[in-house]
């Protein structure tokens, strides 16, 4: 497996990582023994990022990741870990706190569920406004030096944040939304993230699963999956989506490649600082994931895909309107399209 440097505080991972939000959360059910299967199988194909937030299921997420670590080398992954986001029982998303105090309460609760005593990047899962993010990065940086947190990390910080963070403390990775449908960091995030060193972890690299080549106007959303009422996701804007689709599985073919690796490989073309998540559940998912790495684009073979997909194509926003508007990083106009 090849490894990418994510930012210049000395964290190494793998070049792909896994995110487990979907084992847990906002996609519909998922089988418990396959996603554990996953998470296993990915630590044999050498995947040594795994990315969770304790939000995620209400701990859920965090507790199946530590039965899945049980009796594996500790050392040898990189745990990822948000926090932040509050939840009612049915769910619901109900505020955010990036107090210094809820820091450190929630990181407690997060060691207890991974069952280790360290976690590699703490992230704030969303930008706290009530909260000086210096503030909230500082207390995050006294966890580093007691030797609970290895690496701090932000999610969905726009450019003045990542700054003041990264004043504050050096700050290891953002991790963004970044994919052919979503573009926007290319103006002023990215440039500012390798102004600082600050490496990418790219999320919804396959657009949450539209730009997989899997998803079809037929294909049934269970209650509960986002998807199921999102901007990309219905009306008309479903159907043009999946029409960039259809032409990138154009070039997909002819380079004997799948929809999702064609994604993946065009995020991972982005340059060595930027290492994509993907969301695999289930074992087939992961290993058409992988086979990405295996994948050589050329520039030929880059300019047919952004031909197929051409920056701001997409038709809707990210997400639904309230959680764009909640988005640090889609302020200042940097419209993540
Ligand atoms: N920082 C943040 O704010 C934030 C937000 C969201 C996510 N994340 C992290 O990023 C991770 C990935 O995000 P995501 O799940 O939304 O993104 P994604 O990888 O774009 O989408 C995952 C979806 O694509 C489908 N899919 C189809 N083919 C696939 C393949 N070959 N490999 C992987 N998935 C495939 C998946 O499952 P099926 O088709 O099999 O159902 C799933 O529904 C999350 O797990 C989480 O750790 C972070």
């Amino acid at each position: 497996m090849i490894t990418r440097s994510l930012g210049s505080t000395g964290l190494s991972v793998s070049a792909l990582g896994l995110g487990c939000m979907g084992m847990s959360d906002f996609y519909g059910p998922a089988d418990e023994a396959e996603s554990i299967a996953t998470i296993h199988a990915a630590l044999d194909a050498g995947v040594t990022l795994l990315d969770t937030g304790d939000y995620y299921g209400m701990g859920h997420n965090e507790l199946l990741l530590g039965r899945a670590l049980r009796g594996h080398d500790r050392e040898g992954v990189a745990l990822s870990v948000k926090f932040g986001l509050m939840r009612a029982p049915d769910g619901a998303i109900v505020g955010l706190d990036g107090r210094p105090a809820a820091v450190k309460n929630f990181l407690a609760y997060s060691l207890r569920r991974l069952g280790t005593d360290h976690v590699d990047v703490y992230r704030l899962g969303r930008v706290d406004p009530a909260v000086p993010i210096e503030e909230t990065v500082g207390a995050i940086a006294e966890m580093v030096e007691a030797g609970h947190v290895r690496h701090v990390g932000l999610s969905e910080a726009g450019a003045d944040t990542i700054r003041r963070a990264h004043a504050t403390h050096p700050i290891a990775d953002l991790q963004i939304e970044y994919s052919l449908l979503s573009r926007g960091i290319e103006a002023e995030i990215l440039p500012l993230c390798r102004e600082l060193g600050v490496g990418v972890t790219a999320y919804g690299v396959l657009s949450r699963g539209l730009l997989s080549g899997h998803w079809s106007r037929d294909r049934a959303v269970a209650a509960g999956d986002f998807r199921q009422s999102a901007p990309r996701f219905t009306g008309e804007n479903l159907d043009r989506n999946l029409a960039l689709v259809e032409a990138l599985r154009a070039v997909a073919d002819a380079k004997h490649a799948t929809v999702a690796q064609v994604a993946i490989g065009w995020v991972l073309s982005r340059g060595q600082d930027v290492v994509p998540l993907v969301g695999a559940r289930r074992r087939e998912r992961l290993a058409e994931a992988l086979g990405a790495l295996e994948l050589e684009l050329t520039p030929q073979d880059l300019a047919a895909i952004e031909r197929a997909v051409p920056p701001g194509a997409a038709a809707g926003d990210r997400c639904h309107a309230p959680q764009m508007a909640a988005l640090d990083s889609e302020r200042g106009g940097a419209a993540a399209r």
